[in-house]
């Protein structure tokens, strides 16, 4: 069985749904985001504050080359892999690229509250979301093999889709 790899905005469910996959298909789950977190032995919010964006997206570019020789993985990315031009490529090389596609109101009810996002953590974090979504969009959609539609459905029903078009 080829990797999965999902990829979508913060608050898409690539988490949960990447460990529904896992467990109905018995595969390695990982989620990068926590990966990183244990390497680094500090929060991503540390990250971003202690050595900025820029070098967090060279640890996400570091994994992912990492996970080249993974096999019988479920990977979940974190919302802002696409940013990279070179991680497209990275991530089209590791597995089949799912992007779970969430309408914008359904993205802010998910993360609202949220401390745990350095970008969002500000005052206009709704408009932050949408203008981060609207330029993030085609690099989702040129990245993918698989899009799924995610709005009103359940994380059951959503790892249940794409197991069935795996
Ligand atoms: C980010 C998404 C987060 C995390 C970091 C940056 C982004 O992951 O990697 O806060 O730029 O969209 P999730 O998509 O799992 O929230």
């Amino acid at each position: 069985m080829e990797n999965v790899i999902l990829i979508g905005f913060m608050g898409s469910g690539k988490t949960s749904v990447g460990k529904a996959i896992a467990e109905k298909i018995q595969l390695e789950f990982i989620d990068m985001d926590e990966a990183i977190v244990n390497e680094q032995g500090r929060t991503i919010s540390s990250i971003f504050s202690e050595e900025g964006e820029e070098y967090f997206r060279n640890l996400e570019t570091e994994f992912l080359i990492q996970c080249q020789t993974k096999k019988n993985i479920v990977l979940s990315t974190g919302g802002g892999i696409v940013t990279v031009e070179k991680n497209i490529e990275l991530l089209k090389k590791i597995g089949k690229v799912v992007f779970l596609n969430t309408p914008y109101e359904q993205i802010l009810n998910n993360v609202k509250g949220d401390t745990t996002r350095p970008l969002l953590q500000q005052e206009n974090a709704e408009a932050v979301v949408l203008s981060l979504m609207q330029k993030r969009e085609p690099a989702y959609f040129s990245a993918a093999n698989m899009i799924i539609q995610t709005k009103n459905k359940s994380i059951v029903s959503i790892a249940e889709e794409i197991c069935n078009l795996l």
